[in-house]
């Protein structure tokens, strides 16, 4: 089983660096992309997604043609290993399409449910997150570990919001943290706060409706950090259904799930 892991999550590191070196190819020359839209006018799409993706589904298919594989823009494809893949392509497409270096490859392997591996590269940082179920979690080698003395008022606190969520909600988790004596954070790609909280640099994150590919991976380095994550149901159905998102530090939680009323 713990050779099954090592030799995915060496699959893993090395194609979200790859894809991330591809993706910030198309970065550096973002004004010849055509944008499109999906749900709305904000939720943005180009080719940049659509190739990476399909650059990381082609070589985890070559290397591991059993496992399973979901990824935003072109879905499931199940297998019969009991592994599968779930890949953002690039979170935080808004920010790239723009122009900011907000944005990252998210790659999360599931078994049995669980999380065991996930990795997320940032290529305009070039910091590359990684971890696996009882390994820890590492930035460009050095291991994280979240600070247990960290809470929502003495530091900062992400939370990301979509179209799924109505306007209300936004308002009430920004002004439940500012009243808590917080201070809110957003970048435009949860997956990469999520990264953050595992490095220490946001006391938590919360969004109230994400999908798996945006963050299994970030859960799976919460986790090895010694952070907390709220259950995310992979089971059938709910894999592609998406759910409320928490990760946070433990002198944040209380403060947290309260707001999130979770
Ligand atoms: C989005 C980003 C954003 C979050 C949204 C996600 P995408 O992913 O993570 O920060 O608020 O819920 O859908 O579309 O850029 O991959
Ligand atoms: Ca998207
Ligand atoms: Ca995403
Ligand atoms: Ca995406």
């Amino acid at each position: 089983m713990s050779e099954d892991i090592s030799r995915r999550l060496r699959l893993a590191e090395q194609v979200a660096r790859e894809a991330g070196t591809k993706a910030l190819d198309y970065f550096h020359r973002r004004e010849t992309l055509v944008i499109e839209t999906k749900r709305d006018a904000q939720d943005v799409v180009s080719i940049a997604d659509r190739e990476v993706e399909m650059l990381i589904n082609g070589q985890i298919a070559q290397a591991f043609p059993d496992d399973g594989f979901l990824g935003e823009e072109f879905g499931l494809q199940a297998g019969s290993s009991g592994f599968t893949w779930v890949v953002d392509p690039i979170d935080g497409t808004s920010p790239f399409v723009n122009g900011m270096p907000n944005w990252c490859v998210s790659i999360a392997v599931i078994h049995e449910g669980q999380p065991v591996i996930g990795v997320i590269m940032a290529p305009c940082q070039q910091e590359c997150f990684v971890s696996a179920r009882g390994q820890g979690a590492t930035l460009n080698g050095k291991p994280l570990q979240v600070d247990p003395a960290r809470t929502m008022q003495n530091h900062v606190t992400g939370f990301g919001a979509n179209s799924y969520v109505t306007p209300e909600r936004v308002g009430e988790i920004a002004a439940g943290i500012t009243a808590a004596g917080g201070n809110f954070f957003r970048n435009g790609s949860g997956a990469m706060m999520l990264a953050y909280v595992a490095a220490g640099r946001l006391v938590g994150y919360y969004e109230p409706h994400m999908h798996a590919w945006d963050c299994l991976a970030g859960y799976c380095l919460v986790n090895e950090a010694g952070g907390w994550t709220h259950t995310f149901n992979t089971a059938g159905e709910h894999l592609l259904r998406g759910a409320p998102v928490l990760a946070v530090a433990p002198g944040a939680k209380d403060d947290l799930l309260r707001i999130a009323q979770l």
